[in-house]
């Protein structure tokens, strides 16, 4: 099949959804692949180093659909380019299906199959494709790396002839995949490490790599996980007693990182307005759920806060995109594995539309949106 690669690269995204090794694969497998020019420049892949494993470079996004079986994006490209491409073919990326309505029906107008990453289901097969892990993992590392960076104190405790240092406090609210990276990479540091979930399950894992837990766990904190394996919208009886416990021990952190989110909801707040108020001058607050309206009062979406009483809240948006190189690498092998289910015999597109995977993340088919979340049988 012929295989378009995006340039998606804006102000706001630096990634690239093919690696080297991924394209070396694809040209290997009898595929052919056109790579938009400057695709992988935030990433250090030049388009000679594409030309190098076999790919041709491509003038213009534009150019580069009309032909191709199958589109390789992060985001997902925009109505206008999906316009253009041939029907029957796919297109593939993180698409924001939810918030993109517009986005979605021209997909459908086009003709074409388009297939949200996010949507891809987490169960076991799927792993390997699972983009959401694959970026909020870097996430989770980048957040301590850069609270380290706005913080003006040292992480590990060190004893040295001019006296000793002590180590920073480091709170992790949301023990999923970005907080647990989270964890790991503040004790890697030598921070005093604790955190907090409504997941029971989260407890162990927390645990794991010795840190505190810190929660509270009464009888709705024992039932708090769906069967999927997320966190349920709390009661405001629990949601009352969580922000007293987290008030206290707030107020003693050096460093705050949120990351807790429920499916389909905007983000609980964890953090008020008083609980800044009462963190030392030089705290670092690093809001992960900023997109999703937040876990801390006075984040704001793109910037960097410094409240009164000196308290940063870093407010980032898209933090993948701040590491490209191994982002678009892992999201490229995330592709990869995607691809043999896109696949037909002789090698040519050819999804297998029963496959649950593949009806997992299908937005359009056909001329039609088909998503169960997007028509309304399931919310
Ligand atoms: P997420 O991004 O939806 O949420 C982040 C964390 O915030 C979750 O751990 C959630 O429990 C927590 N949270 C929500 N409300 C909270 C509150 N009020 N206070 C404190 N914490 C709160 O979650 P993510 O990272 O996508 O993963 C959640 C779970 O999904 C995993 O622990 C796992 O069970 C499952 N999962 C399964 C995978 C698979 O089977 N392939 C892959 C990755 C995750």
């Amino acid at each position: 099949m012929k295989i378009a690669v995006l340039n998606d690269q804006s102000g706001a995204e630096a990634r690239v959804s093919a690696s080297l090794d991924s394209v070396k694969s694809y040209i290997a497998d009898g595929h052919s692949v056109a790579v938009v020019k400057g695709a992988g420049k935030a990433a250090n892949i030049s388009d000679a180093d594409y030309k190098a494993v076999g790919a041709t470079i491509a003038a213009t996004n534009t150019a580069a659909v009309k032909t191709a079986d199958l589109v390789m994006s992060v985001v997902g490209g925009n109505a206008k380019l999906v316009a253009g491409m041939k029907k029957g073919a796919g297109i593939c990326g993180l698409m924001n299906p939810a918030d993109s309505a517009a986005y979605v029906k021209a997909c459908a107008d086009a003709g074409v199959d388009a297939f949200a990453l996010e949507y891809i289901p987490r169960i076991s097969r799927a792993q390997s494709m699972d983009v959401l892990s694959s970026q909020s993992n870097l996430s989770g590392y980048r957040a301590v790396i850069e609270a380290g960076s706005e913080y003006g104190r040292a992480f590990p405790m060190m004893m040295t002839a001019a006296g000793t240092v002590a180590p920073a406090k480091v709170f992790i609210m949301g023990a999923g995949v970005a907080g647990l990276q989270a964890i790991a990479t503040a004790r890697r540091l030598g921070a005093v490490t604790t955190a907090t979930d409504v997941r029971p399950a989260a407890k162990e894992q927390v645990a794991s790599l010795g840190a505190k837990f810190v929660a509270v766990e009464n009888e709705e904190f024992k039932a708090a996980e769906t069967a999927g394996g997320y966190a349920k919208q709390m009661s405001p009886e629990y949601q009352k007693l969580q922000a007293e416990l987290t008030a206290t021990h707030v107020a003693k952190q050096d460093i705050v990182v949120t990351t807790a989110l429920i499916p389909g909801r905007a983000a609980p707040v964890l953090i008020t307005k008083e609980m800044v108020a009462s963190m030392k001058p030089g705290s670092v607050l690093i809001d992960l759920a900023v997109e999703r309206g937040g876990n801390v009062q006075g984040a704001k979406p793109g910037e960097v806060v410094t409240t009164k009483n000196g308290v940063k809240i870093v407010g980032h948006l898209n933090w993948p995109s701040r590491m490209a190189g191994d982002s678009s690498s892992l999201f490229a092998r995330n592709l990869k594995n995607f691809l043999p289910l896109l696949t037909a015999e002789g090698g040519v597109y050819g999804p297998d539309y029963d496959d649950d995977i593949i009806i997992g993340c299908l937005l359009t088919h056909g001329g039609a949106v088909v998503h169960e979340r997007l028509t309304g049988e399931k919310s």
